[in-house]
């Protein structure tokens, strides 16, 4: 827990939902805590923030984000541990990561001092909303968008920051079944597939959809040139294991850096495992499937966690993969980052922040 330096004026509810909460029963992304956060950027300068109750926000017609596109977002996870502790997720990446995507979107960056304490703040004061129940977290949602009500293309001169926090279970119920996509593009060199914007997750819905009318749950999108190379799935990086080796697409420009992704990559490297970052082709893919050395398949996320993918459509044929039970790498992995983010075991890398 870091020292409070910065007081932020916190406007209460009159009455809390909570008891409107069934924490045995946690749909991803519907619930709201009871309040949020808020700062806004004006006059060159990031305002005192405020603790809000969770509402509405007025807008102009013309606010440029709803125009064009300045708005960037970040998904963290805090855990409740045995103890009733408060656990937040690598925040300093969230946090460090947002600003990559502001200066991507040309948007001013945010203070670290706003950014943690606010987050910290507001998760106390809402801390009956973090469940302790198995497998759920409180989904923290904080975010970023142009507020200048004008209709020119610039970057905006003001803004507005917030975060809202939502109790939450998985995000994926099953195993996936994902189809390599040949035709559309989610990034390319130079763009800004590695920022969190929200475009890219707006322009990534239609080719979703289609794949979703054809039966399957995400897809996976290749490069932009070739549609050659493995980039990454709807809301997850992905990663393989092949011959026992975990092989993953390298984070360059075109991708998501992801927290997880990188919290899985450092475990598997402590328990032993080879692990590849680089070009993966959709070719050795399928290759080693059909050679019987394709042994796992998985999404990385904050809000998917790890999510198994049990078979890859690709060029008119469903690959099957082995059955979850059998994923030694994916299962091992997945179990000590949960044992990390609950506190039940030792944090080597400072991973952990409590409240
Ligand atoms: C996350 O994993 O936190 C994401 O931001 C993905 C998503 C729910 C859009």
């Amino acid at each position: 827990m870091s020292v409070d330096t910065l007081t932020i004026p916190t406007q209460r509810v009159a009455k809390s939902r909570i008891s409107e909460l069934d924490y045995n029963n946690i749909e991803f992304g519907k619930i709201f805590s009871d309040h949020m956060l808020v700062a806004d950027f004006r006059d060159g300068a990031w305002q005192t923030p405020e603790i809000v109750p969770y509402g509405n926000m007025p807008l102009s017609p013309a606010t440029s984000a709803l125009h064009y596109g300045q708005s960037i977002f970040e998904g963290m996870k805090a855990y409740r541990s045995a103890e009733g502790e408060i656990l937040l997720f690598r925040p300093y990446d969230n946090f460090k990561r947002l600003n990559i995507s502001a200066q991507r979107m040309c948007m001013p960056e945010i203070p670290e001092e706003i950014f943690m304490q606010g987050l910290e703040q507001l998760i106390r004061l809402d801390a009956a909303w973090v469940p302790p129940t198995a497998g759920c977290a409180l989904y923290l949602r904080p975010f970023m968008f142009a507020t200048d009500d004008f209709i020119g293309v610039r970057p905006s001169s003001n803004y507005r920051f917030a975060v809202f926090t939502c109790p939450v279970g998985a995000y994926y119920g099953q195993p996936l079944n994902v189809a390599i996509e040949p035709n559309y593009v989610r990034s390319a060199e130079g763009g800004a597939g590695f920022a969190k914007a929200a475009g890219n997750y707006g322009a990534a819905l239609l080719p979703a959809r289609k794949m979703q009318e054809r039966g399957y749950h995400q897809l996976i999108w290749t490069d932009a040139c070739e549609h050659k190379y493995i980039e990454e799935s709807g809301t997850m990086n992905v990663m393989f294991v092949i011959d026992n080796v975990l092989v993953t697409p390298a984070a360059g420009t075109t991708i998501l850096d992801g927290i997880t992704r990188k919290s899985v990559l450092q475990l598997a490297r402590d328990m032993g495992i080879k692990v590849e970052e680089r070009k993966v082709a959709v070719e050795e893919v399928i290759t080693a499937q059909k050679a019987g050395k394709l042994q796992e398949a998985f999404g990385t996320g904050t809000a998917a966690t790890i999510a198994q993918i049990a078979s890859i459509h690709y060029q008119d044929t469903d690959y099957e993969l082995p059955p979850i039970e059998s994923r030694r790498v994916s299962n091992n992995v997945a179990a000590a980052l949960d044992r990390i983010k609950t506190g039940q075991d030792t944090d080597p890398y400072n991973w952990v922040h409590k409240i």
